[in-house]
């Protein structure tokens, strides 16, 4: 049975939770939003966004967890009857989310499996890397079967790892895998700016061009963000339920805040550069990565390791956040159940996601004529879960965290040794109260607005 004991230090604690923050998210997603959105505008629109409301309910939600010393079913469950409000509501929603989401994140992560399988090839098959730049996209596309078998070797590489315990599962992963994967990419992004196209792209990206967003980008940014960040999945809820006391919770907040704002950023650098060069998708394709990709790849020295190396580095990271999202159902459930053993959900948990994830991975072949308001099976989940309900849960999860524990806030925030620390508490506090549920509601608006125009 788990033991809700403390990480054993806080730089453990920080490389966990921008693990379970850093994912497919910011290198996978990230670019074809902003891709989708036009380029400037949206990401200034995003990092701002980012550094305020998603920093605030980042570092709310990890206090929510440390008050409660619970996870989010169980603290919305008690919360819910002391304050006589239908929280527990948020509870359970926030567990659907996260089992619907693994499941077509599974099937991403399948993909990245793919390019990784087809780089290891690449060493022993001479001309494979030309050849797998071309065709292996397309052929993993118009293969669901695949897919499916990719996304499953996948989910049960997760299910061991979470079946095994929190702190060995967790812990081990991140720590190895982050350092060398900055790096790398700091050397890739480089070499990415290297190329010809690389004045256009900087003018895409940097130059706002306000006139390029719509009604739903504001829901597309917040969305997206607290997919990024892991807000709203009741993930951060449980990392701070395991933190010790006198752990900095807001200083923890806005230093992962940042770094996965800054990755983010890195990895738009990477993909556009190759996406402009000669790619044929359009820039708004959820396969903008793996087209991009392996053809900057194919034409940069050495290109044949560096692509291994990254592969291998990417599929980790999304393996890490897919440990994360199920440790968060596992977590929870125990939490209930603290009689039940833990490995018990974590196969029930896994078992279910599996055969969900048989319809996004079967969203292009066999389902490929059932469309939903004109998107495929994946896109459709995609869209709703997050730019509709993720939204939701976050503005719920912060709602009850400030109704709740409006007074022992401040105490938990306020770092007496910090001058700028009451300043940053009383605007935090305006941005949870205010801003937060103004911008996402906001969104939220708009984006129905621009369903009902158009
Ligand atoms: N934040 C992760 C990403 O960007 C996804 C994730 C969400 C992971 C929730 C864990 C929990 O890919």
């Amino acid at each position: 049975m788990i033991k809700r004991s403390s990480w054993r230090s806080q730089f453990g604690f920080y490389l966990i939770a921008i693990g379970s923050a850093f994912g497919l998210g910011n290198l996978w997603r990230f670019p074809y939003i902003v891709g989708e959105n036009g380029g400037g505008a949206f990401l200034l629109v995003y990092v701002i966004l980012s550094l305020t409301v998603g920093m605030t309910l980042m570092i709310a939600e990890l206090m929510l967890g440390q008050l409660s010393h619970s996870t989010l079913l169980v603290s919305s469950q008690k919360l819910g009857e002391k304050q006589k409000m239908p929280f527990r509501y948020i509870g359970i929603m926030s567990l659907v989310i996260c089992f619907i989401v693994l499941s077509y994140y599974s099937v991403v992560s399948g993909w990245v499996l793919h390019f990784l399988t087809q780089f290891v090839k690449s060493l022993f098959v001479k001309d494979h890397l030309r050849e797998m730049s071309q065709q292996s996209l397309s052929i993993l596309l118009n293969n669901g079967w695949l897919q499916f078998l990719l996304a499953s070797v996948h989910i049960i590489l997760s299910l061991v790892v979470v079946a095994k315990g929190v702190q060995e599962g967790l812990e081990k992963w991140v720590s190895r895998i982050m350092p060398l994967f900055a790096l790398l990419v700091v050397v890739l992004v480089a070499r990415a700016l290297a190329m010809p196209s690389s004045g256009a792209v900087l003018r895409f990206l940097f130059y706002p061009d306000f006139s390029k967003l719509n009604l739903k980008s504001l829901a597309q940014a917040v969305g997206h963000m607290c997919f990024t960040l892991s807000i709203g999945f009741g993930t951060i809820v449980t990392f701070g339920s395991y933190m010790k006391r006198n752990e900095n919770l807001a200083s923890v907040g806005m230093k992962v805040t940042f770094l996965d704002t800054l990755i983010s950023l890195v990895a738009v650098l990477l993909v556009f550069p190759m996406a402009f060069h000669g790619s044929e998708r359009p820039m708004t394709d959820p396969t903008l990565l793996f087209e991009a990709l392996p053809k900057f790849f194919l034409e940069i020295k050495g290109g044949l390791y560096f692509g291994l190396i990254f592969f291998l580095c990417l599929w980790l990271a999304a393996l890490n956040a897919s440990i994360g999202l199920l440790e968060t159902m596992v977590a929870n459930f125990t939490d209930l159940k603290p009689k039940t053993p833990r490995n018990y959900f974590a196969w029930m948990v896994g078992g279910g996601v599996l055969v969900l994830a048989l319809f996004p991975a079967l969203s292009g072949t066999v389902f490929r004529d059932l469309r939903i308001l004109g998107l495929s099976l994946i896109e459709f989940l995609d869209t709703v879960l997050i730019n509709w309900i993720l939204p939701v849960s976050a503005l719920f999860i912060g709602f009850m965290f400030y109704r709740s524990y409006k007074s022992e806030m401040e105490n938990i925030f306020v770092d007496e040794t910090q001058v700028a620390s009451l300043v940053l508490y009383r605007d935090w506090r305006r941005v949870l109260r205010w801003g937060a549920p103004v911008i996402i509601i906001l969104g939220l608006v708009l984006q129905v607005c621009y369903l009902v125009l158009s």
